[in-house]
């Protein structure tokens, strides 16, 4: 009996100790981004969507999550890396975001994503890009839009993910990776 007593409360303790490991863990999931919602991936029209890789278009039926926050930034916020034209006729489509210009590929200037370029507040500020043992001083231009995608607006590209530094050729080429790299890769930034 005594016995018995001893192995309930055992498992009356364990139990509490699992119920506030729970709710531990629902507490930092919430600190951090999650998506807002989600929307469904229409086929671009034919001579939309022209990518050198068109495995970045929009696919007809496919799901996709869209985010009006980022993941928290630090001294050293890791982001992905992506390349962009922001120039006329270039795959950014139209003008930045934040002045209705178009900058040449010779200009180190970024996209962020929503959460991160937060309604204009970081237009215009420059950013400190740490990759490849590199690092360059960006300023952000433009919104890699995460709320909306798969539309004409968006050139039927899916929605931005939440995490993305967007940048010109001059950024790829100041931090030194080799042409044929260019395209995605994990860095830091941090304000400048
Ligand atoms: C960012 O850098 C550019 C180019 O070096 C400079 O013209 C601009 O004033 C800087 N922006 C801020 C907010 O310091
Ligand atoms: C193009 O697609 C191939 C195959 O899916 C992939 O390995 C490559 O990284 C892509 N290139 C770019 C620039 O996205």
């Amino acid at each position: 009996m005594k016995f018995k007593i001893c192995t309930t409360s055992f498992q009356t303790i364990l139990f509490l100790l699992i119920l506030v490991a729970s709710f531990w863990l629902i507490s930092i999931a919430g600190a951090n981004c999650r998506p807002s919602g989600r929307l469904r991936g229409k086929k671009p029209p034919s001579g939309k969507c022209n990518r050198e890789n068109e495995s970045e278009c929009c696919k007809k039926g496919k799901v996709y999550h869209t985010f009006k926050c980022s993941p928290p930034i630090s001294h050293h916020t890791k982001a992905i890396l992506t390349l962009n034209s922001f120039e006329k006729g270039g795959d950014g489509g139209g003008p930045s975001e934040c002045d209705n210009k178009f900058y040449s590929d010779n200009t180190p200037v970024v996209a962020l994503s929503t959460g991160w370029f937060n309604d204009k507040k970081r237009c215009h500020h420059n950013i400190t890009i740490f990759g490849k043992g590199r690092r360059v001083h960006a300023m952000v231009v433009d919104e890699c839009d995460s709320k909306r995608g798969c539309d004409a607006e968006h050139d039927f590209l899916p929605p931005c993910p939440n995490n993305v530094v967007d940048a010109s050729k001059a950024v790829w080429k100041a931090l030194g990776v080799p042409k044929r790299d260019w395209g995605e890769s994990d860095i830091h930034w941090s304000d400048a």
